[in-house]
């Protein structure tokens, strides 16, 4: 089934929304790393010098609905816009009941998880959404996953809805790059959304070769494994999850390895003092806040024999230098490895970003969680809509 595409359609004079994935890291009201919104850029520019009148949304991190929150305002991410289009981005804070805009301009409309309604898909706030606009775009690849208003509902009920060209690529490219890949296949999955990717990796574990788990999914792993960790972040109810996922997995003959060192700290700071340690050397008031370098060690190995590397998730807290040496040894084994490597995520990409290995990925996609499921052949519940609509 095809979906129809934002550059076959006729934008002129039209108002356009695009729904596009600016969830970006920012520190202190700044933007820290910025791939996701240059890859946004092109859309915009097609659909301005189509003559569109265009809107943009966006979430930013995961604030409660119903309330305004100035950390999760999407303030900092109008600014780089605005630089990086060399034109005015108006911020609209208050957007659902209409917005006044004319041809030529763009609009970013504030956080749509302020939103009540937006997680739960509501057909209500999907529908004042799509009133907003002649045309929906949905171009948010890294939120193609999420069956939420912005995402879904707003396309049901749109009068017209289409694929952006970020979204269209993204998928060509990787059914393309995963349709027949090169063998071995590992993928590196780490980060710190522990739950919504365990039950991911079940069904990863039966596709690739190699499974690498980091950050507060490997604590999960480490105590399935029988060690302590600490008070680091780890799921106690999904460690039976962790046990069966190894056992399964040397059952068919792959492995996902358990790191043998860590880095602790005793609290969650920039300053915080570092401490290399056995895995079964971690103590009750410890944070597991990297991998060590014997285990980075014995994962670049890994690393070098694959003839495909899929990679999401950074393994530490890269942020704090002193919790980055991990995943920092991992984007160079990536870099240097002649696999076909692809990387996705907002943390992967800001780890890319601050380790300046962007031209030595093969394929960096702006989907973290998205194109994870993509690998487990999931339908998108985003695409799966535009399908719907092209009928
Ligand atoms: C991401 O960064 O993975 C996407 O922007 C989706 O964000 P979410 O996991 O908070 O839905
Ligand atoms: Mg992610």
């Amino acid at each position: 089934m095809s979906v129809k595409k934002m550059v076959d359609l006729d934008l002129s004079g039209k108002k356009i929304l695009i729904r596009q994935d600016l969830n970006v890291p920012v520190k202190e009201g700044v933007v820290t790393s910025d791939l996701r919104i240059q890859a946004s850029i092109p859309t915009i520019q097609h659909a301005l010098k189509s003559g569109a009148a265009v809107m943009l949304m966006s979430h930013l991190g995961r604030p409660t609905e119903g309330e305004y929150d100035e950390e999760a305002s999407l303030k900092p991410v109008a600014s780089r816009l605005s630089e990086l289009l060399d034109m005015p981005v108006r911020l609209e804070k208050d957007w659902l009941e209409g917005i006044d805009i004319s041809q030529g301009e763009v609009v970013l409309c504030e956080n749509v998880r302020f939103n009540t309604g937006e997680k739960k898909n509501s057909d209500e706030l999907g529908q004042k959404m799509a009133a907003l606009c002649d045309i929906f775009v949905m171009d948010a690849f890294g939120t193609a996953h999420r069956a939420q208003a912005s995402t879904h509902s707003v396309a049901k009920h749109a009068s017209e809805a289409c694929a952006g060209p970020l979204l269209a690529n993204e998928l060509d490219a990787l059914g393309k790059a995963l349709n027949a890949p090169k063998k071995p296949l590992v993928a590196i999955v780490g980060g710190s959304k522990v739950s919504t990717k365990l039950t991911v990796l079940d069904s990863l574990s039966t596709k690739v070769d190699q499974l690498i788990v980091g950050g507060g999914i490997a604590n999960t792993f480490i105590a399935a494994a029988g060690y302590q960790v600490g008070k680091s972040l780890y799921e106690a109810d999904l460690i039976d999850e962790a046990k069966r996922l190894m056992a399964a997995a040397k059952e068919s003959g792959s492995d996902i390895p358990v790191p043998v060192d860590v880095v602790c700290a005793k609290e969650f700071a920039d300053n915080a003092e570092a401490t290399i340690k056995n895995v079964s050397d971690v103590d009750a008031d410890d944070l597991i806040l990297d991998i060590g370098p014997e285990t980075a060690k014995q994962y670049a190995e890994i690393l070098k024999s694959a003839g495909t590397i899929v990679w999401n998730g950074p393994v530490g807290v890269f942020e704090i230098d002193q919790f980055g040496e991990g995943t920092k040894s991992m984007s160079f084994a990536i870099a240097e490895s002649s696999a076909f490597s692809i990387a996705g995520g907002g943390d992967t990409l800001a780890a890319i970003d601050k380790y300046e290995i962007k031209d030595k990925i093969s394929y960096t996609s702006t989907g973290g969680g998205a194109f994870l499921e993509f690998l487990e052949g999931k339908l998108l519940p985003a695409v799966d809509i535009l399908q719907q609509r092209s009928q």
